[in-house]
């Protein structure tokens, strides 16, 4: 599959079978994880992999009762283990770096006909609590990742002349 067959027909999953995820493939996609881009090459991120049905509940919980999150087979939590450098353009880094090494995480997935949702409504405290995070570190998002129990969604976005401009802005 090449890179925008994926981008064009990936969409969030929010039910799962109960068919596990090959160790193979988790391997896979937490290297698409490894080798994403950071901004001066920090990698100053950490990934845990959740399996324990216990665990999950406990994170939908945390992600205000996304139930679906404790039914996929496996959640993968990302986190920041830095969360000061401030990028010149004023950016924090941490969730840049994160973010792009999520979505890496989820194209790589549905190549391996694996669903995933990017989960960014949750409570980070109780999420941390529950995952033994210490207090400096930065959730910045999770996923569930495991085999689709739903058809793909419809994918609804603006078009390319409203969010594309020429040479200044519009
Ligand atoms: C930063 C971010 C946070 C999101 N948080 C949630 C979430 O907490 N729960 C959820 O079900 N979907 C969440 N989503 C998924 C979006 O709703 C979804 O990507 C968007 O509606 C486009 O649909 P698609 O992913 O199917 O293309 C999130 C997506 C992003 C990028």
């Amino acid at each position: 599959m090449d890179v925008f067959s994926a981008i064009r027909q990936r969409s969030s999953v929010r039910a799962y079978k109960a068919t596990d995820v090959e160790e193979d493939k988790l391997k896979k996609i937490l290297e698409a994880a490894r080798l994403s881009p950071s901004a001066s090459n920090r990698q100053e991120w950490k990934f845990i992999v959740v399996k324990k049905k216990e665990t999950k509940k406990k994170l939908a919980k945390a992600a205000f009762g996304q139930s679906f999150i404790g039914e996929a087979p496996i959640v993968i939590v990302a986190c920041a283990t830095e969360s000061k450098s401030i990028m010149a353009c004023g950016q924090p880094a941490y969730t840049v770096d994160v973010s792009i090494a999520c979505a890496f995480m989820i194209l790589q997935a549905y190549e391996l006909g694996l669903g995933t949702c990017w989960i960014g409504s949750f409570k980070e405290d109780e999420t941390k609590k529950i995952l033994d995070v210490p207090e400096h570190i930065r959730v910045v998002a999770m996923t569930p990742v495991g085999y689709p129990n739903e058809p793909p969604s419809e994918k609804s976005r603006k078009s390319l002349n409203q969010i594309v401009c020429y040479e200044k802005y519009e």
